[in-house]
């Protein structure tokens, strides 16, 4: 079977068979035994009771606090931040599986070989800036300005900094030299045309150039700055086929260990922010590119912390910033938002030159206010408090915010802390704020049907875990695919009963690949299985499957009742249509008709 991703099918069986998912797990995290599974405490987000599981009888990990579960591939992939391809590489390396890895690429179709190009364009051309930098007259002056700016040595060799000279062809000959095509080149953003259509020039020139990097470490584009004052400041890749601004986070890959180990990511605005806080111990920093925190920048970081720390600038533009970046991050799931509170509108860089590292750890940082807080605070500054009128124009604001906390006791806490700001009596706050909470949830109740809409994102929808009671007849469907997955003899009994016709669309499409992976006579093992998905809704579903406790032993007449379960449900559908058909004929006064939909109902209701 093709796998869809150019590597062959065996190749992935073996890299399976050859790596025990206990022994792959183990070197992360401590398991130790119960029963038929082990436990340890999750690496992908911190906790302190175990619910990470390893089964070691079907080759699969699950979590089940943060749902994050496959088989060995999958937790190379998330531990190291790999991609597909990369991990099965590596551990058919380590395994010493032969893999015919066809010209650079994985696979040889032609968008693999670009992107392949691309990606060592940028390592080369990355590896030739810092050379320029550190080692020639040309880097000089850089090296100079980064001096005067407190970058060590350490930092530029660390980030890979470095100098793009201020000439038109730098690169452009360095690239022809090694046979690259410059007109792919130009494309993915390392060259510009120029204007005539002459030919190209290079797009970085006399800057200071930072690589950023994908999750797994490659250069995929560079900022560069100018010296000094110069507009603009920052010259940006554009977007291409590597680079993606609202998805790519600089220095992820070098803070993504730091990061799952705390279960805490510091989010800066600037690169040399990242590199201060960096020298300064901080490892688990990183920025966005200059644009605004996205959806997708949030959610990759959920991915791995529990907590995320917005250390934006002290000027108002920072500090707006990370005001709108408080719904983001509350709404990808963190379970702490705090923000940094910078003194006189200094950015994070700035405040460690001038205050040290420590400070800028104890003061900065450990100092960090909840988002709710920060909200406050940021209000507060727009009203004049010593009248009247401000302090009312306040509290109306603050009101909704306080009210909107589902504890009480945190809801006590601000209105205390408001009610000795402004000195207006706690028991009126407390009185008001208990007004709003009744309102706002008459108008949820009243049926939006977003009843959790203003309680801050702080209930999170997406965590992988199944709901207590599911409909009888979903449940049927899992326990037989549950059987099917552990044995072929029930997936052929199934197939000839049921077929696809599952209700949930994702049992639809699970069935259909498991008839096919045994057709090609493979033997049951939910852990190879998934990797034929490619799919990580699928993969989820299934893990969380594989991990039911179903026993070994089935009965026909077990398989049946679910099979009848499964097969109620669409008459049922039928018959709920019917009827309502039947109702509209009655008042549409056609007797006639009604009296013969009755009969149908009647029909489907002994089947
Ligand atoms: P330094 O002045 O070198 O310390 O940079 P900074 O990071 O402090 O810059 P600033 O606070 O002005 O901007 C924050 C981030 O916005 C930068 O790190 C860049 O990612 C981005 N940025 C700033 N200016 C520009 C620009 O002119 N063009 C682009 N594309 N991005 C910019
Ligand atoms: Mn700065």
């Amino acid at each position: 079977m093709s796998t869809g991703r150019g590597i062959p099918e065996e190749v992935i069986e073996a890299v399976l068979r050859q790596h025990d998912i206990v022994d792959t797990v183990s070197k992360h995290v401590h398991l130790t035994k119960q029963g038929k599974y082990m436990k340890g405490l999750c690496p992908f987000h911190s906790e302190k009771t175990p619910s990470f599981t390893v089964t070691p009888e079907r080759q699969i990990f699950h979590c089940y606090g943060c749902g994050k579960g496959g088989n060995a591939i999958k937790f190379r992939m998330e531990i190291e931040g790999l991609t597909f391809p990369e991990a099965v590489r590596i551990m058919a390396e380590e395994a010493h599986i032969p893999y015919e890895d066809k010209g650079r690429g994985y696979g040889d179709s032609p968008r693999n070989q670009e992107l392949e190009q691309l990606l060592q364009a940028h390592e080369w051309s990355s590896k030739l800036y810092h050379y320029l930098l550190k080692n020639t007259e040309y880097g000089k002056p850089a090296m100079e300005y980064l001096k005067s700016r407190g970058f060590t040595d350490k930092a530029i060799d660390t980030f890979q900094i470095g100098y793009a000279p201020a000439r038109w062809d730098t690169l452009v000959q360095f690239l022809d030299k090694r046979s690259f095509e410059l007109e792919a080149m130009e494309k993915g953003g390392l060259l510009s045309s120029r204007q005539d259509g002459s030919g190209f020039v290079d797009r970085f020139r006399d800057r200071v150039i930072f690589p950023l990097h994908n999750r797994s470490g490659k250069v995929i584009a560079f900022a560069g700055r100018v010296l000094g004052d110069g507009q603009p400041k920052y010259l940006n890749s554009p977007e291409s086929k590597l680079f993606t601004k609202s998805r790519v986070l600089y220095n992820l890959h070098q803070a993504k260990n730091e990061i799952r180990k705390t279960g805490q990511v510091v989010l800066f605005e600037g690169y040399g922010d990242v590199i201060s806080a960096w020298e300064a111990g901080v490892h688990n920093g990183v920025a966005t590119m200059g644009t605004a925190l996205t959806e997708s920048h949030a959610a990759i970081l959920r991915g791995m912390a529990e907590e995320v720390l917005v250390c934006y600038d002290g000027d108002s533009a920072g500090q707006a910033a990370a005001l709108k970046s408080i719904p983001i991050l509350e709404g990808a799931g963190f379970h702490q938002v705090k923000i940094a509170l910078l003194s006189e509108g200094l950015d994070p860089d700035e405040f460690i030159q001038k205050y040290g590292a420590e400070r800028f750890c104890h003061q900065v940082l450990d100092g960090a206010v909840s988002s709710v807080k920060f909200r406050l605070i940021y209000l507060r500054k727009n009203h004049i408090l010593l009248e009247e009128d401000g302090k009312v124009a306040y509290i109306k604001e603050a009101m909704p915010i306080i009210a909107a906390l589902t504890s009480p006791s945190e809801r006590e806490i601000y209105l205390k802390e408001l009610s000795a700001d402004l000195q207006v009596s706690f028991e009126s706050l407390k009185q008001e704020c208990n007004e709003l909470r009744t309102a706002m949830q008459k108008k949820a109740d009243a049926g939006d049907n977003k009843p959790e809409r203003w309680n801050n994102g702080r209930h999170k929808k997406g965590q992988a875990s199944m709901p207590t009671l599911l409909p009888a007849f979903h449940a049927a469907e899992r326990r037989l695919l549950s059987f099917m997955l552990q044995d072929e003899e029930v997936s052929r009994y199934v197939g000839e009963r049921l077929g696809t016709n599952f209700n949930i669309e994702d049992h639809v499409a699970i069935a259909a690949y498991l008839y096919a992976y045994y057709a090609q006579g493979k033997n049951p093992d939910a852990s190879h299985f998934i990797s034929s998905l490619h799919d990580e809704r699928l993969e989820q579903t299934v893990i969380s499957i594989a991990m039911m406790d179903t026993p070994g032993e089935w009965t026909t007449q077990e398989l049946d009742d679910c099979i009848r379960e499964i097969q109620k449900v669409p008459l049922l559908e039928q018959i709920k249509r019917k009827k309502e058909e039947m109702v509209s004929a009655e008042r549409a006064g056609d007797y006639m008709r009604a009296a013969q939909i009755a009969s149908e109902i009647i029909a489907l209701e002994r089947q």
